[in-house]
């Protein structure tokens, strides 16, 4: 049974992007999208070529999260090009299963075009209908403006300030907390 509905959506500049859960055979585009973006992006918790998951790992785990209820992983695919994703996982246990974690990444052609709202929408949307999942949280560096905006606009709100949690070359830098009370 699928969590999500596979959709069609259309960008802000016209294109047509598919939203749908990932599958255990996404695993090769899906590390590819994740190379290309962590490349762009010094806001990422790994930067170019850190993501070192192999295709057979990211396979299994994609396999995992499909078959988990607390679980949701959704790649935005354009054409024949894999240029977003976001994966969703709440705590395993009784005490935690209530809440959880989720992080997002889209390729740079694509930045600013709404796609980031649309994926977010999607979670909200599924972690609302499994009754169980009450908070969606994350964290985010406090520079990443196009982010917090993206979050805030959604209703996430700010629970802290973390110090200190990235190093990139050499620097430290501060993470937001922030989360959503479904
Ligand atoms: C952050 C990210 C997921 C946002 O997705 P997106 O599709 O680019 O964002 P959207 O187009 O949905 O728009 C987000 C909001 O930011 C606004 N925005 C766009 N560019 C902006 C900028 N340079 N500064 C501030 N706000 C900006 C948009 O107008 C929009 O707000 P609105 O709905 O009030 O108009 C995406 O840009 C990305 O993957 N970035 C690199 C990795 C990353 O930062 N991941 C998040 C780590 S926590």
């Amino acid at each position: 049974v699928k969590k999500v509905e596979p959709k069609t959506v259309q960008l802000k500049d016209g294109s047509a992007v598919k939203i749908r859960e990932a599958e255990p055979s996404d695993a090769k585009q899906l590390l590819e999208s994740i190379h290309k973006a962590s490349g762009e992006s010094d806001n990422l918790s790994f930067g170019a070529g850190e993501f070192d998951m192999t295709e057979a790992d990211e396979s299994e785990f994609l396999g995992k999260c499909q078959a988990a209820d607390n679980q949701l992983y959704l790649v935005a695919v354009a054409g024949e090009q894999m240029i977003g994703s976001l994966h969703f996982a709440s705590g395993r246990r009784p005490r935690t299963r209530h809440s959880g974690d989720f992080g997002i990444s889209i390729i740079k052609d694509y930045w600013g075009l709404g796609l980031g709202a649309m994926l977010l929408n999607e979670l909200i949307d599924w972690a609302k209908g499994t009754g169980f999942i009450k908070k969606i949280k994350l964290t985010v560096r406090i520079d990443n403006k196009r982010a917090i905006r993206l979050y805030q606009a959604k209703g996430f709100v700010l629970e802290g300030t973390l110090r200190n949690e990235m190093l990139i070359r050499g620097q430290y830098y501060d993470l937001y907390s922030m989360g959503l009370h479904l």
